[in-house]
Parts: C-alpha cells; structure tokens; sequence
C-alpha cells in the first residue's frame, strides 16, 4: 500500500497541516517523523481552527492511527496539554500513539536553548525557544531522557534527577544561570510524562502491521528543506532533518516502502528566524504578502519574512527529496498582484548559479535572477477544478513544473480543507521518468 511523504519544501509553514488533514480523510495512519513543538501546523476543517505541534495533523479523523514517531522530541507538559486541548473540543485521541523511541524535551533543554541564543547575540538563530537543539543534541550524545524510560517510574524518577544534577552545573557555572527553579520544573514534566504512558506503544512495529494489514500511511514532515540540519542553510537551521531520507529513519520503516514524496510549497516564499533569503522582499510588496498571506508564525506568533517564489531553492529541494509530486498552496495569496516575479537563478559577483551555491558564504550573497509574469487579478478561492483557475494562474503554474521538472498533485486556494484542487494527472508535462504524483489517495 501507498506510503506517501508529506515534506515542507521550503524553510517550513508551507501548509503540510491543512495537505495533511485533507489527505487524512482517506489515509489509514499517519506519523510525525521528526522535530518537536517547534513546529506549528494549522488545520482549518468543519471541526473549527487548531494549531497542532506534536500531535499528527491526521488526529480528525477517528479512523485514522496518529503516531509520534521516534524521530520527534516531546516536551511532555506540552502534549499533555494539547491532547487537553483537543479533548475539549470534541477530539477523539483514542488513534494516538507515541514511540517509546521518541526523546523528552526537558526544562534544562529549554534553558540552554534560550542562554544559547542569547549568548551568540546579533548572530543568534532566531530559534523558537522550545529547547529543540538541545534535546537532538543530547539524544546524539547519548545522555536523552526517552518516553520508554517512563514506564518504569523509579528508574525515570531518577534518570531525571541525575541528568538535571549535571544540566544544573553547566547551566549555573557556565552560563551564570539561577537553577534554583529547575526542580520544581522537573517535577512537573515527570508528572506531564508519567500521564502520556497509556499512549506509549512500539510504533514501528504497529506501522509494519499497518502496511502489512493493506492501509494507507502519510508520514507528515515538520519544518522544511531549508530548515533540514544536513541540507538546509546551515547554522540557520533546525537540529533534525525534514527531508524525506529520515521519514523511514524517523517514523521506524524501511525506505522501500516509500512510495510517493510530496513536496509542500507555498507560491511565494516566507521564512521565520535568521539566515539567508535571496528573494526576501523588505518593502511594501514584502509587507503585502505579510499581510494578505497572514504571515506571523503559528508556534511563536513572529512575523514571516517574505518574498516571490525561488525557483532555484524549490529545485535543490526536489532533488534532495526525490519528490514525485508538489502540492501548491496559498496560490490565492497572490490574487492582487498586476505582476509576479519568480527566481529561476542566482547572480553572485560575476557568476550565474542555477544550483544553490556550494558554500553558505555565497548564500548568503547571491542576489535573485528573476522573470516576470503577468499577474491574474481575480479571486480563485472557489475553484476547485483547473478548468476554473484563469489562464495566467495556468502559466504561473506550468512555469513551475517546467522550471522543478515535478508534476503538481495538489493546489491549495485557501486556508480551509475543501478549499483545494486535486490535479488529475498527468496535469501539465510531465518530467521524463517522474512518478505519478496523484497516487493511491
Ligand atoms: P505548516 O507548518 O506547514 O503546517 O503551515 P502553517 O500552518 O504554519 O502555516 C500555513 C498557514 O497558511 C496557516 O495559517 C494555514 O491556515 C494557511 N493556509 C494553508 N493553505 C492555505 C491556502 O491555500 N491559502 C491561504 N490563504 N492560506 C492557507
Ligand atoms: P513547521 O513545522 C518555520 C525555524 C525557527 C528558526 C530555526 C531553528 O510549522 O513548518 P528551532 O526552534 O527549531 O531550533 O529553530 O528553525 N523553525 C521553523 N520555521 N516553521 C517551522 O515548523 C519551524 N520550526 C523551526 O524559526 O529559524
Ligand atoms: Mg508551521
């Protein structure tokens, strides 16, 4: 049966939660593979608006298994509340189920997130402060507190207390911390873990039998290419890897049972935090895109820097994925524009770059090579078919797969589940040995 990857193409945001939700109304599991409440994802469907962070975006749907994967880092007293949350609004969470792999945040990473960022100053990461670095970092070295450890509460208890001892010296000898607090804090997410056990389960194993009983998995990705601590733009990046290599890694599936990899990218490009952004528009066009797009950040509530679409950038993340189809949202967004640029190269001192740059040096120089289309000056939130999309829309679109080379699965046109077309392929060329992106959904 299809396992189909859902990837944010982009530096993250691009709508992976409302492609998710949707395709959730047919697939039978779906797994968060990595990152932590760092990630924010917004489903607008008939139950009303949420902003999911740790639970899969395929929760609404009773039928549906929703894993957190191995590869993701849960901060207890986080989940603990958004399953309340979600609860209280009439949400089944009998599908959830949590890897006994999966590490814990802890209040000594979210301390060690903020003195890290505050200690690098004006060359600080612009990271969400949910403590991500820190726990991928201890999770690498060796010394992570995982949700396994909870099901023998002494032991945890424990492990805990010992970690927290070592954290507390580093946190107050060397970056001048008051700790006095942190016991208390670990009371507390002991108390927040020792609740999620119930949820706790072999998640690889379930997936296998899952795959092996014919349903239907998703594997829906946090954060994006860009963002990706391999392959995106490093140090301005996150500390796990989005790309569609660690959906096997991180949800605990052999990678020959990948079938379909969609690439999630908005029309035009944002990105929250510091680093590089070639097609960033710092005037009023930016602002527009800001302000028609609704750009402030679902986790941290920042405001999104924009730009036009980077064609050179949605090609590396392509390749790097392997993706067999793209899922095209917030198309709408651009519904005023007279004119729209696209980025199809880079320009760096006297050198044409159709490739991202070989060092992040160059990266954070190059300046965009654009082309220019017309704009299509109506409103295409109701379409829900090619045939109603207005024939610049058509161009827009067609530039994009020629330039990606990826057939277009999916068009979002709005915020809300029905508020999209699916693309009966082939739609627009097809590249040469590129794999049908509508498949098996
Ligand atoms: P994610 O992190 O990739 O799940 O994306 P976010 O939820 O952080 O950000 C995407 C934002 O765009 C959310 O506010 C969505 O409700 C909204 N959105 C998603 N698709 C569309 C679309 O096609 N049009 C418009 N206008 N908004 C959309
Ligand atoms: P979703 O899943 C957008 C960014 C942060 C920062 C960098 C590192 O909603 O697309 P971290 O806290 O991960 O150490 O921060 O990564 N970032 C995101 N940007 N969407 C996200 O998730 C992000 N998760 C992290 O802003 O620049
Ligand atoms: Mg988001």
């Amino acid at each position: 049966m299809p396992v189909l990857v859902v990837v944010g193409a982009q530096w993250g945001d691009e709508g992976k939660g409302k492609v998710t939700d949707l395709l959730c109304e047919q697939a039978e599991v779906v797994v968060r593979y990595q990152g932590g409440n760092n990630a924010g994802h917004t489903v607008e469907n008939l139950r009303g608006k949420f902003a999911l962070h740790l639970v899969p975006s395929g929760i609404f749907n009773p039928n549906v298994l929703s894993v957190i994967g191995n590869g993701v880092v849960i901060d207890p007293t986080v989940l603990r509340g958004e399953i309340d949350g979600l609860e209280g609004r009439g949400v089944n969470m009998r599908g959830l189920k949590i890897a006994g792999k999966a590490h814990l945040i802890m209040p000594w990473h979210i301390m060690l997130d903020h003195v890290q960022e505050a200690r690098l100053g004006k060359g600080k990461i612009g990271t969400t402060g949910r403590g991500i670095g820190p726990c991928y970092a201890d999770k690498a070295a060796r010394q992570g507190v995982r949700m396994q450890d909870i099901i023998d509460p002494a032991g945890f208890r424990q492990k805990v207390m010992d970690t927290m001892a070592a954290k507390a010296e580093v946190l107050a000898k060397a970056y001048d911390q008051d700790v006095s607090h942190l016991k208390e804090e670990c009371e507390r997410y002991i108390e927040a873990a020792e609740s999620l056990r119930p949820y706790i389960e072999d998640t690889a194993l379930l997936i296998w039998n899952s795959l092996r009983e014919g349903k239907s998995v998703l594997l829906e990705g946090a954060q994006g290419t860009l963002l990706d601590l391999d392959h995106g733009t490093y140090p301005y990046v996150t500390s796990s890897n989005p790309v569609a290599g660690y959906a096997s890694v991180g949800s605990g599936i052999g990678p020959t049972h990948l079938s379909d990899i969609w690439g999630i990218t908005k029309a035009y490009t944002t990105r929250v935090g510091e680093g590089p952004f070639p097609t960033e528009l710092t005037d009023a066009t930016g602002d527009r895109l800001r302000e028609v797009g609704n750009e402030f950040g679902t986790t941290t509530g920042r405001p999104r820097r924009c730009g036009w679409l980077d064609l050179v950038a949605l090609r590396y993340a392509a390749r790097i994925n392997g993706f067999t189809g793209l899922c095209i949202t917030k198309l709408d967004v651009l519904d005023s524009f007279d004119t729209l640029k696209v980025c199809t190269k880079y320009k760096w001192n006297d050198k044409v770059f159709d490739e991202l740059p070989p060092a992040q040096h160059i990266f954070s120089q190059v300046e965009p090579i654009y082309e220019e289309l017309p704009g299509w000056k109506s409103d295409i939130t109701g379409a829900r078919s090619v045939k109603d999309l207005p024939d610049e829309t058509i161009d827009y679109l067609n530039f994009i797969v020629k330039n990606v080379q990826v057939p277009i699965s999916l068009i979002s046109v709005g915020p809300k589940r029905e508020e999209h077309i699916k693309v009966p392929h082939p739609y627009a060329e097809r590249s040469q040995g590129a794999q049908s992106g509508y498949g098996g959904y």
